[in-house]
Parts: structure tokens; sequence; C-alpha cells
């Protein structure tokens, strides 16, 4: 077995004496130190350290996918470390520990598609005190109603990426929605010998229920109706003094999204998921972080900004389109998590 080299970001000794705090606190330090003693195995080299970092929550969980996500965080200056102990490492995850506009935060780079997003979304829930999660980052649009820079704020996600490939020549017509690869064809549709793809349901286990298939995840109906104050905000327009977007972007709400570990850079398909599920933002990871706090009781909300239309109208694609969409969303997640920390109450208990 290959030797842990866990890490941790320490500007200072363990050892040193934690902020005053009167008799009374202590007390109530105690009991939350009591209901959370125990996120890492007894043995672990870091388990003190995840313990004194607890001490400073619950915190909002704020994950992102790739580094140009991170970068928008960075660059934005809306995240302050924590002194004493501004990050740990997990599973090669660098989870930083700090506050957004004076909200506990820890906020994780996952990597991208879905695998990562939930294991990472998971690291989160088990290992430090997290009422809840709040993802951001770019996708394609596939509803021509939104173009650059938009930021989605969707009520529902669901994974599109799980299929039952179907026998060429059969009609087995269930009822679950198909893609039929002939009706593709140039120049006109006809047989296809891939035939055709069902789209299949989930298998969603939760804490205290038996397992469901679901298709459609739902946001948590509290964080989704204080999300919904957002819909007015102001988002950035232009990268620099010559390089503006043709219209401002504007935030849309409860609209749906989809999650597959595929990079949909296809026209047709595009329109596919737009005509058969609604979708209008497709990406590689919401659905993973939603489902995985969904699975924990934990709420969770998505933010996404519109960095390239999934292969329908314009060819072109840039990477200042990516950032103004990673910009975009950053803002409106921020100003969430804003809402979110007045609200002390509201979250995993
Ligand atoms: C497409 O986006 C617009 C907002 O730009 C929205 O009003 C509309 O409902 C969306 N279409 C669907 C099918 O969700
Ligand atoms: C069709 O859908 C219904 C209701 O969701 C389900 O009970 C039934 O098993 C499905 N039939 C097939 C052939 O998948
Ligand atoms: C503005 O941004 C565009 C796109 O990134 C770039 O091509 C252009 O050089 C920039 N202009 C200035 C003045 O920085
Ligand atoms: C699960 O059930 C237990 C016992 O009824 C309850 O205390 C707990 O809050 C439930 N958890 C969730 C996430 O609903
Ligand atoms: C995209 O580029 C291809 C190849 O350069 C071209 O044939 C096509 O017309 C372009 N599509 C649009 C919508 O501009």
């Amino acid at each position: 077995m290959a030797i842990r080299r866990p890490e941790v970001g320490l500007l200072i000794p363990i050892e040193r004496p934690w902020p005053d705090v009167g008799m009374a606190t202590l007390g109530v330090i105690f009991l939350v130190l009591v209901q959370h003693s125990s996120p890492l195995p007894l043995r672990h080299l870091l388990r003190e350290v995840v313990e004194k970092v607890n001490e400073y929550g619950p915190f909002i969980g704020v994950v992102m996918a790739y580094s140009a996500e991170e970068e928008a965080l960075i660059s934005s200056g809306f995240f302050t470390p924590n002194l004493h102990v501004p990050w740990v490492d997990l599973s090669g995850r660098r989870f930083h520990i700090g506050t957004i506009s004076d909200v506990d935060v820890i906020y994780v780079m996952s990597g991208q598609r879905r695998l990562n997003a939930g294991i990472t979304v998971q690291i989160l829930i088990d290992v430090f005190d997290v009422r809840g999660i709040v993802h951001y980052g770019t996708a394609g649009s596939a509803n021509d109603s939104m173009s650059f820079g938009d930021v989605s704020v969707p009520k529902f996600v669901a994974f599109t990426g799980s299929w039952n490939w179907v026998k060429f020549n059969t009609a087995e017509g269930g009822n679950l929605t198909e893609l039929s690869f002939g009706t593709y064809n140039l120049p006109g549709g006809g047989e296809n010998r891939l035939a055709e793809v069902e789209f299949k349901a989930e298998e969603f286990y939760c804490v205290n229920r038996s397992m469901e298939e679901v298709f459609w995840l739902e946001m948590d109906t509290t964080w989704f109706q204080i999300a919904g104050r957002l819909k007015d905000l102001k988002l950035q327009r232009c990268v620099n003094e010559t390089y503006c977007l043709p219209k401002s972007p504007k935030v849309v709400i409860g609209l749906k999204g989809s999650t597959a570990d595929i990079f949909v850079d296809n026209a047709a398909y595009r329109d596919f998921l737009f005509r058969k599920f609604k979708v209008s933002t497709v990406d590689e990871e919401s659905s993973a972080v939603v489902m995985t706090a969904m699975s924990s009781g934990v709420p969770a909300m998505v933010f996404r900004g519109v960095s390239d239309l999934a292969g329908g109208g314009t060819n072109w694609t840039s990477t200042s389109l990516s950032s103004i969409a990673a910009s975009n969303s950053l803002t409106v997640a921020v100003e969430f998590i804003r809402l979110i920390g007045s609200e002390k109450l509201i979250g995993r208990n």
C-alpha cells in the first residue's frame, strides 16, 4: 500500500491556543466537538487538524471543477484564507478554509466530470462540518435564448449519460426517452447499425429512504427560494474596454440542466437535448454534486455561466468567454453565499 502523505497548510503550530473563549462558549464548543468528534479514523494523521478546522464551522462547501473556475475566485479577492489553517489536503484535493463575505466556507476544486465531483463532495460532507454545497462554473447553452455570460440557476438537473444501448432492428418501444441514430443520417434519415439508445434514470440512495429511481433531481426548496432573489443581479458584460458582449448577460432562475461525462460540441445533439429534455445548459458535474449532497440530506445549489453554445450557433469560443462565464457564475454564487450567511439556521443541522 502506498504511504499516505497528508498535508496541511499551517501558518502556526497546531498546539497554539485557539482564540480565547469564555466558559459559556467553551461549553458550546465542547458540544459541537462531541457532535463532530470523529470525522476521520482514529489514526488518521489529519484527524486533529480537521477537528480544529471544524471549530470554525459550520461551513458552506464551495465546489468548482477546473482551474479557470478556481482562478475566477482567487482573482476576485472574495476569498479570505483562515489565518491558522488555510488549507488541508485530502485524497489529492486541496480544501481551502476561510471566508467569503464573512461567511465561513471551504472551497475545493474537484477535477472534472462526475466521479471527481462526487468524490469531492462526499469528502466535504463526511469530513467537514458543512451545512450546504454551492457549485459554480461554466456550461454550454442548449437554449437559444441563453447566450454567453448568462448564468443559469437551475431548479432541476439530470444525468443524461446513462443509456440502454438497444439492439439493431428490434422495436422494443419502452417508455424511456430514445435517441435513434438513423434519424440523423445524411442526406436523409434512415437506418443505422448504431440503432438507438434509451435514457435511464439514476439509482438514488438517500438517508432515511429506500432506493428510488430518479431522473430529475430537484434543488432544496428553501435554498432555491433564496436563490430566487438573485434574478436582477448585474453581471459583467465586458472583458476589457474594447471587448464586450453584444447584450448584458442575465441571471436565469428555475430552468433545467443536464450533466454527462461528455463535452457536447454538436448542434444535432444539443438540439435533441433541448427538445426532449428541455435542458438549457449542459455540463459535466452539476448533477453529481447535487445527487451526492442530497444523498446525505445536504442542500446544494448550482450556478452555471454560459461559455459556449454546445455546438449550436456560432463557431467561435475563446478563453475570454470562458473567463467571463466563470466570473459571472462566481458573482451569483457569492451573492447567494451572502444571503445564506445571513440566514444562519438554514442547512443541515
Ligand atoms: C430558455 O431560456 C429562457 C431564458 O433566456 C427561458 O425563459 C426559457 O424558459 C428557456 N426554455 C426552456 C425550455 O427552459
Ligand atoms: C413505463 O412507465 C411506468 C411509470 O413510470 C412504469 O411503471 C412502467 O414500468 C414503464 N414501462 C416500461 C415498459 O418501461
Ligand atoms: C480585449 O480582449 C480581447 C479578447 O480577449 C483581446 O483580443 C484584446 O486584445 C483585448 N484588448 C485590450 C485593449 O486589452
Ligand atoms: C433521519 O431520521 C432520523 C430519525 O427519524 C432523524 O433524526 C434525521 O433527522 C433524519 N435525517 C434526515 C436527513 O432527514
Ligand atoms: C462552422 O464552421 C464550419 C467549417 O468551417 C462551416 O462549414 C459552418 O458553416 C460554420 N457554421 C456556422 C454556424 O457558422
